[in-house]
């Protein structure tokens, strides 16, 4: 699949202000600093779409991004970013688990994984919460150029490995530079599969 338009359509902190409509949409998740925002920045091909940052916490609102005229790709704020303070924190939980439950529209949540790191607690436990409130959700391991050939094989059979000891049926995985475009193709491949699967119903 090409996009051939990507246009940002609204902000907010509020999943009721989020657009109307039956478009489905994708959203992109994971510790603040993981590369949310410069993913969707790679897949659209458009630099300066969503806006990124070197100090984590740069994304702090819902963020909806017009594809191709009939599908969203959604920017999410990222969660267990300290410095912003325990209220700060909790206001943002409160924005991504809104959004993650009521969000009808939602048909694929991808969880983003920093490549480099040992399986963290905090997104093992996203994840358990994720299965626990059946949302449909695909692991995207992030700055994979950062790590040579060898070095990521081992990294993510790690993770998978201890990913197995939660769940029984592993979620799909991809991996991913927003500095070389890796795994561009294959995102986009299997968001245009779920997407004729709906269109097809
Ligand atoms: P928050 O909005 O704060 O939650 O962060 P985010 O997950 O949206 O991360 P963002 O896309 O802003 O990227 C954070 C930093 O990581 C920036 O300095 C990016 O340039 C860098 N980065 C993101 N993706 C990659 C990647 O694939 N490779 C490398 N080398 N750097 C990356
Ligand atoms: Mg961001």
């Amino acid at each position: 699949m090409e996009i051939t338009n990507a246009e940002f359509i609204i902000s907010n902190t509020d999943v009721k202000k989020c657009p109307e409509g039956v478009f489905p949409e994708y959203a992109f998740i994971g510790r603040s600093n993981v590369g949310k925002s410069s993913l969707i920045n790679m897949l659209t091909g458009r630099k300066g779409l969503a806006m990124t940052s070197s100090t984590p916490g740069k994304t702090l609102l819902i963020n909806h991004f017009l594809i191709n005229r009939n599908w969203y790709l959604v920017d999410l704020p990222g969660y267990g970013y300290a410095r912003r303070g325990q209220k700060g924190k909790e206001q943002i939980r409160t924005i991504i688990e809104d959004y993650i439950l009521e969000r009808e529209q939602m048909t694929n949540l991808f969880v983003l994984i920093d490549s480099r790191l040992a399986p963290q607690p905090i997104d093992l436990e996203f994840m358990e919460w994720l299965g626990e409130n059946g949302i449909p959700f695909s692991i995207i391991f992030t700055k994979v150029d950062k790590l040579k050939g060898g070095r990521l094989k081992m990294n993510i059979n790690a993770y998978l490995q201890e990913m197995k000891k939660q769940w029984e049926e592993l979620p799909p995985h991809f991996i991913s530079s927003s500095e070389n475009r890796t795994g561009r193709t294959e995102i986009l491949n299997y968001i245009e599969n779920i997407n004729k699967e709906l269109n097809a119903k």
